[in-house]
């Protein structure tokens, strides 16, 4: 991951690749004009106040994400200096908003591959925005090129014609402006620093191809990093689940080769006076099963461990922030795939808490290996579960592939967490439980079939969901199958790919129930 730092050096002085300042499209006052953000002094006077005017020239507006690239002026020691747009400067003496600064950093970092260092000096006001530039220069300058040329040994490895050699991430970034001596400026960046590198770890997790992350290898390696921070990790393997009767979990496992996994991972504070239960849905590969997936919507169901990702990752950030809650994740993980032993519409699972299920489509898997995890979870009497799942493409027709949808059992809860998603930068919408669609889910022979109405399709999967949560339990349900990955081009500081969506606003939540601030 990129290296970052503070400081508060002159930019001039700055040994780098190229320094990147904030333009901004004028207020009401001066619409129209393009303007300097905050930290772009130095960078301006060198250019004895024409800045705003070169760039104007090269057709810069300040449009949100606008990278505009020029010579460094005289007496700079970078060769170049990149101007990124931050949108609509704030009225008056309003500081830029922590969403535009993150997705500006991003921006150029992305802008920046291949380059060893830059001088980072965009506005930062307080704490806030350094932690917001820190985050959005980590998260830009991922990239995953494991399996790409680049990734054996150089650009002479045996990449093929076809092995693209990819360019590496921006090395280091030093943030112009942030106090290195300021505690809370200090306290952002490493902050900063420890969130991204676990929400990067859970998009190279997204990222891996599933002939190499299957349950097994996915609990595997979740186990080591989460005891490298002292987090408690049990590991059910098929056995113990048969035993302990894990109907569903075992029900969408039986199909694979690759024998399903729960694995609960608890993090503890000695001063915690909450407990939070996350849960996350781990199908490592998702074809659909015996209700086989159509040509057109396999490709990228590698990405249907995205939820289980996140909840790890959570765990782990909470561990590392040292946060004064209790955090445990649980991580569903299964293969669905068709065989002869693999479950068939038509079959009934008994599952954990004892309740039966008619399976009437073996694609609606992860509402099943989601129902066993919130049970057992229920156990433990947590103040709140939040489950995290790529769950319907309903969800995704609902709202696209940028938002998730938030349902709960609770609707100040739902709330609260929708704020919180916001103040993350992570879009979502809150979504209602309908009881009627209840009803679609009537079946003749068990409690409950797992398919309803296919018209709201998102919110029939809550609905059967919340029929496994505890009594008494507030519960959400994160249903992130549209913006979990990106199949589009990269956008601020989004790659294409895994995004690790619902990382920061599980990190966030955790943060805000330490301060006593929800729940
Ligand atoms: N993993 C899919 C949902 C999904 C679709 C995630 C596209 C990401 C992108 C899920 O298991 C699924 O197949 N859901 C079905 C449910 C239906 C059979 C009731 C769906 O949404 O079509
Ligand atoms: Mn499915
Ligand atoms: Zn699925």
């Amino acid at each position: 991951m990129t290296d970052l730092t503070l400081s508060t050096a002159a930019a001039a002085g700055l040994r780098a690749d190229a320094i990147v300042v904030g333009v901004a499209k004028g207020t009401a006052s001066k619409s129209g004009t393009l303007v300097l953000a905050p930290g772009a002094e130095a960078v301006d006077e060198a250019f004895d106040g024409k800045l705003v005017a070169v760039l104007e020239t090269l057709g810069a507006s300040g449009a949100e994400g606008e990278v505009t690239k020029l010579p460094a002026p005289e007496g700079f020691r970078t060769p170049v200096v990149l101007a990124v747009g931050l949108g609509p400067a704030p009225e008056r003496d309003g500081g830029y908003a922590t969403e535009a600064l993150r997705h500006a950093a991003g921006c150029a970092a992305r802008a920046l591959a291949g380059a060893k260092k830059a001088g980072v000096a965009l506005p930062l006001a307080d704490a806030a925005a350094v932690g917001a530039v820190a985050e959005g220069t980590l998260l830009g300058a991922y990239s995953f090129d494991t399996y790409k040329a680049a990734g054996r040994g150089g650009s002479g490895g045996r990449g093929g014609k076809n092995g693209k050699n990819a360019k590496p991430p921006l090395a280091e970034a030093t943030l112009l402006g942030g106090k290195p001596r300021d505690k809370d400026h200090k306290a952002a960046l490493e902050r900063a620093a420890a969130v991204c590198e676990e929400l990067n770890r859970a998009r190279d997790l997204i990222n891996t191809p599933p002939n190499d992350l299957d349950p097994e290898t996915f609990a595997t390696l979740a186990s080591a990093a989460a005891k490298e921070h002292g987090i408690k990790v049990q590991v059910l393997d098929e056995k113990a689940l048969v035993k302990g009767g894990y109907g569903g979990i075992l029900g969408v496992g039986a199909g694979s080769a690759s024998p399903p996994r729960l694995v609960k991972l608890t993090y503890t504070h000695p001063g915690a006076r909450k407990s939070l239960a996350f849960i996350g849905k781990g199908i490592t590969y998702d074809s659909g099963g015996i209700s086989l997936k159509p040509p057109g919507h396999n490709e990228t169901m590698k990405c249907d461990m995205s939820g289980a990702a996140a909840v790890f990752a959570a765990v782990v950030a909470a561990a590392r922030l040292g946060l004064k809650v209790n955090v445990t994740s649980w991580l569903a993980l299964a293969e669905n795939m068709p065989s002869g032993s693999a479950v068939r519409p038509g079959d009934v699972l008994r599952m954990y808490s004892g309740t039966t299920v008619e399976v009437l489509n073996t694609d609606a898997e992860g509402r099943l290996v989601l129902a066993d995890a919130i049970a057992k979870a229920s156990e433990d009497k947590p103040d709140v579960i939040v489950d995290v799942a790529t769950l319907t493409g309903a969800m995704m027709v609902a709202l696209g592939n940028r938002l998730f949808g938030i349902m709960s059992n609770d609707e100040a809860f739902r709330t609260a967490v929708h704020e919180i998603a916001e103040g993350a930068g992570e879009p979502s919408w809150p979504m209602p439980l309908p009881e009627h669609l209840l009803k679609g889910m009537e079946s003749p022979t068990a409690d409950i079939a797992n398919m309803g109405e296919r018209q709201g399709g998102g919110l029939v999967a809550g609905l059967f969901l919340r029929e496994f949560v505890g009594d008494d339990i507030t519960w959400a349900h994160l249903d992130i199958a549209g913006p979990a990955f990106n199949e589009q081009g990269p956008f601020g500081y989004t790659p294409k790919g895994g995004t690790g969506t619902a990382v920061r606003t599980l990190v966030r939540l955790a943060e805000a129930a330490a301060e006593g601030k929800v729940l």
